[in-house]
């Protein structure tokens, strides 16, 4: 572990350049540095278990002084987890065990050599990679804010000042009014990364312009999308960042105090944003006259229960004034009317991240990432059919096909790619054809989708289509807060139009009803919630309209997913009567013998797939048919002997 400096509160810029000087000097031998990120996924693929080891080795070969350890947050290549990146040359090992920890130390950080098995193998060439930078995922990302995670070690203050970190809020309170801050982020052409990309700068403008006593500030850590885990690996990996961003715009607005809301369901973002407060407090960047500008301000956390609709602004607000969360009729918008009807300025997790960013580095750097309307970079949590998981962060206006292929490498198995859903559950289903779209917020909502809050899960040939609408409408409904009746009713009766369909119950004139009253909820819900949720709906209609036609009007499944739309068969000319199927079925639906070709009783089957699994794939016996017709002519048990000569004697 790298040591802490002993602070006193910083009370003036020279301070805190004094303070970095110090850190950086106490840090100036360039140890090896070995980085085990072990954020909650990490931890949950057993990073906690490989730090340990590493810990003990390290004791072991009394290596203190000569090898530096940091526990990081997520480094965003979640399918290598438990991963580990040395420096300074940047080697990368992938799903590390703790009984790795001894070689990799004695070889690779003290003998310079590389150990091949751990390095990371392309799924689809094979060439495996020494660096970080040169492995495919990365090397097309653009990682202005997910590098750092990498950099800091999230419970050490002096890890992120040493990165530079705190020095863009010495800027602004030394030399910049709270106007200039606002031109300058309106200038970065910074968008809200929470959803509906609004102007940030336009924003705090509003907000600063409004009269009130107090005003307040939030960042919105709520991410009840799922699938979705960016703003947790930002909040775990680097709370500073988006500390230092809020207390930026709070000097910016005006703002006296502000609030995290984040969800208790993240236990480890919750400690290291408390951690940071703590700290950031200690030291004098929030509280009362910091870096003696006469500007105070301070920051609490405030929990979430985790329901999906507290992330909308105006039910967030609610559920922090210890009120039932549910949204209310905008305007007035927070910024005029917000918490205790104070003006109060939210903004996303992501979007408080980039504000150090644009003031250290300056607008006019920030306005050429991305394209016209479209700055900065975006991060995306990629996942599904994929074959490589994790979070991604990319410049806006980047094509699908580069994150699903070049970042992503492609769809595993060598399936095709299908659909890739954006924007969390009330995003919509983008199909093949647009796979060379620029992602924006403008073109993914022409595309019949939104931005969200980064929401990415790709979809493979065997997705079906009605089952995908199906989930998210059953996912809105349950989180639907059932103020206003569109959404209530609205959702209900689209759940249960779609589970008609996908049950083989869809009548003609179902998908006509089903787009009807989709538009009506889009356009007559209260909030963001109900007005979003026929995205899914609507967008598998509109790209994948012959997929429900084959539900409602052949009773057919085209992916083979809708359970009551398929069925198993066992061929007569490929089984071999070896019983493992017969053995394995847990309803007992199959009968046969040593010397009889087994067949399947559909009345019995619960269509779990098992035969399909356990037939052992040089028979390939079992076949999922995409529909209820049984191949002609329907087999019965002991009508068709098969002969251990190998003769078989169908239907005699
Ligand atoms: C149902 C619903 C859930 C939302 N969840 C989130 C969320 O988890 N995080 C978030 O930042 N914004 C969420 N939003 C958007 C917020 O209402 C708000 O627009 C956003 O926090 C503003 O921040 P930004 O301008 O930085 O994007 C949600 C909106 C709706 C309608």
């Amino acid at each position: 572990m790298l040591a802490e400096v002993k602070a006193d509160k910083i009370r003036t810029p020279k301070d805190l350049e004094d303070m970095r000087a110090r850190i950086l000097q106490g840090r100036s031998s360039k140890l090896p540095c070995i980085v085990i990120p072990s954020g909650t996924c990490c931890q949950a693929r057993g990073s906690s278990e490989v730090v340990e080891s590493f810990q003990k080795e390290i004791e072991k070969h009394s290596l203190r002084d000569k090898i530096a350890l940091r526990i990081t947050g997520c480094g965003g290549f979640c399918q290598t987890e438990p991963n580990i990146a040395i420096y300074p040359e940047e080697i990368y090992y992938q799903k590390v065990s703790p009984d790795d920890a001894e070689e990799v130390i004695l070889e690779t950080v003290l003998r310079g050599r590389v150990i091949t098995r751990l390095l990371y193998a392309d799924p689809n060439t094979g060439k495996r990679f020494t660096h970080l930078n040169e492995i495919p995922f990365f090397k097309k990302q653009q990682r202005l804010l997910l590098a750092n995670n990498l950099q800091v070690d999230p419970t050490s203050i002096d890890d992120y000042l040493a990165a530079n970190g705190y020095s863009a809020l010495s800027e602004v309170l030394q030399g910049k009014t709270p106007d200039g801050v606002i031109s300058e982020i309106k200038q970065s052409g910074l968008r809200g990364r929470g959803g509906a990309g609004f102007p940030t700068g336009g924003k705090w403008e509003l907000c600063r312009r409004t009269k009130g006593d107090v005003k307040y500030l939030i960042c919105n850590a709520d991410e009840g999308d799922p699938g979705a885990y960016m703003d947790r690996s930002l909040l775990e990996g680097n709370p500073h960042s988006v500390i230092e961003g809020m207390i930026i715009g709070a000097y910016a607005i005006g703002a006296c105090e502000g609030f995290v809301y984040v969800r208790d369901e993240y236990p480890l973002a919750v400690r290291h944003c408390k951690i940071a407060i703590e700290k950031a407090r200690e030291y004098g960047f929030l509280g009362n006259d910091i870096l003696g500008s006469g500007f105070s301000f301070d920051i609490s956390i405030s929990l979430g229960a985790g329901a999906f609709v507290c992330g909308e602004e105006t039910a967030l607000i609610a559920s922090i004034q210890g009120e039932r969360g549910i949204p209310r009729q905008r305007p007035p918008f927070p910024a005029q009317k917000g918490l205790w009807d104070m003006p109060t300025n939210i903004n996303n997790v992501e979007t408080w991240a980039n504000v150090p960013l644009i003031i250290s580095r300056g607008a006019s750097w920030y306005s050429k990432i991305g394209t016209e309307g479209n700055k900065g970079t975006k991060i995306f949590s990629l996942v599904g059919k994929i074959n490589n998981t994790g979070l991604v962060e990319v410049p806006l206006g980047i094509t699908l096909r580069e994150i699903v292929y070049d970042i992503g490498g492609g769809i595993p198995r060598g399936k095709a790619f299908k659909a890739v859903q954006t924007g969390g559950p009330s995003g919509g289903c983008i199909p093949s054809s647009l796979l060379d779209l620029p992602i924006d917020y403008e073109s993914l909502k022409e595309a019949g989708s939104i931005m969200g809050s980064g929401g990415m899960i790709v979809m493979d040939e065997n997705t079906c289509m009605v089952d995908i609408a199906r989930y998210y409408i059953n996912f809105l409904n349950d989180e639907s807060c059932g103020k206003c009746l569109p959404c209530r009713k609205g959702t209900q009766k689209m759940l249960e139009m779609l589970t008609d369909i996908s049950e083989g119950n869809g009548k003609e004139g179902d998908l006509e009803l089903l787009e009807e009253l989709a538009i009506v909820v889009k356009d007559t819900s209260l909030c963001g919630l109900g007005q979003t949720a026929p995205n899914p709906v609507l967008s598998t209609i509109r790209y994948f309209r012959d997929e429900y036609e084959a539900h409602i009007k052949e009773k057919r499944c085209p992916a083979g997913l809708c359970k009551a739309l398929i069925s198993y068969y066992i061929e007569p000319e490929k089984c071999q009567a070896c019983l493992i199927c017969l053995r394995n079925c847990p309803v007992e639906a199959i009968s046969g013998s040593k010397d009889l070709v087994h067949v399947i009783d559909q009345d019995k089957c619960t269509k779990c797939g098992t035969c399909l699994d356990v037939c052992p794939p040089r028979f390939g016996a079992v076949t999922r048919l995409c529909s209820m017709e049984m191949p002609e002519p329907v087999l019965q048990g002991t009508e068709v002997m098969r002969k251990r000569s190998g003769e078989i004697d169908v239907n005699t």
